[in-house]
């Protein structure tokens, strides 16, 4: 089932066909941009599913991957060695058994302070994308059940800063500690977006964010409406169950 929204395309379907989707969207990034796709891929527990599936299918085959960049939308200031650590998955699930090269991994420098390390990740960032004007070419994301995405929290600081020119930022979010995250004017300079919402415990946030007032001090996935045209959601029957 598919469904136009204020946020972006829905497309509803179960786990396996969200995942082949997903692997689809990467492939076109990297054969879209030969010069090397800059593709952020998402934290949480989400994820992992789709790594181990995208291994044992063979879906994403290194040789057309070549020129990709291997990211993630938000990193927990971890150590990379750290099970919290999303690039630290990433590179444990995905990246290493498909054999792609070190020398694509763009992790945080979360061994520097939080604010440094966001700060050296964004110039890197901006030299690697040469003035190009797109933050990530292929952004992944997922959505907690407060409707949070990337390191985006309810009332977080960073929502207050749209216009800022900063695309990637460091904050301390209660009870979690420091994380950085792409910001919301990062959001905005993505090449596309895919974000992937799946299980019964997502389905009234999902509801609510697609029903609900735009209000992204609330609901920070909201901030998805200014980019509407380059979001696709990869939602299963679980997660939308309230949507009618
Ligand atoms: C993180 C994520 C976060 C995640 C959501 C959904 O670092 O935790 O980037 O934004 O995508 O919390 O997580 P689940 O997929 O585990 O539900």
């Amino acid at each position: 089932m598919k469904l136009e929204t204020d946020y972006g395309r829905v497309h509803v379907a179960p786990l396996d066909e969200l995942f082949a989707l997903t692997a689809e969207a990467i492939a076109e990034a990297a054969a879209a941009c030969r010069e090397g796709a800059v593709v952020a891929l998402t934290g949480g527990s989400t994820p992992k599913a789709f790594y181990r599936w995208a291994v044992e299918s063979r879906a994403l085959d290194r040789r057309a991957l070549g020129g990709v960049v291997w990211t993630v939308s938000d990193e927990r200031h971890v150590p990379i060695g750290s099970p919290e650590s999303n690039f630290g998955n990433a590179r444990q699930l995905l990246l290493d058994p498909l054999g792609i090269d070190p020398g694509a991994h763009l992790p945080w420098p979360v061994d520097l302070p939080a604010a440094d390390a966001a700060h050296a990740y964004g110039r890197v960032q901006a030299k690697r994308q040469g003035g190009a004007g797109t933050s990530y070419d292929l952004c992944l994301l997922g959505m907690g059940t407060d409707a949070h995405t990337a390191s985006l929290f309810p009332g977080s600081p960073l929502l207050g800063c749209l216009l800022n020119d900063n695309w990637f930022g460091a904050v301390e979010v209660p009870q979690l500690g420091w994380r950085l995250t792409v910001t919301p004017a990062g959001l905005q300079h993505c090449g596309r977006i895919l974000i992937t919402v799946t299980g019964a415990a997502k389905a009234a946030v999902l509801r609510e964010v697609l029903r609900e007032p735009w209000d992204p001090l609330v609901r920070p996935v909201q901030l998805l409406r200014e980019v509407a045209g380059r979001v696709t959601w990869l939602v299963d029957p679980e997660a939308a169950a309230e949507l009618g």
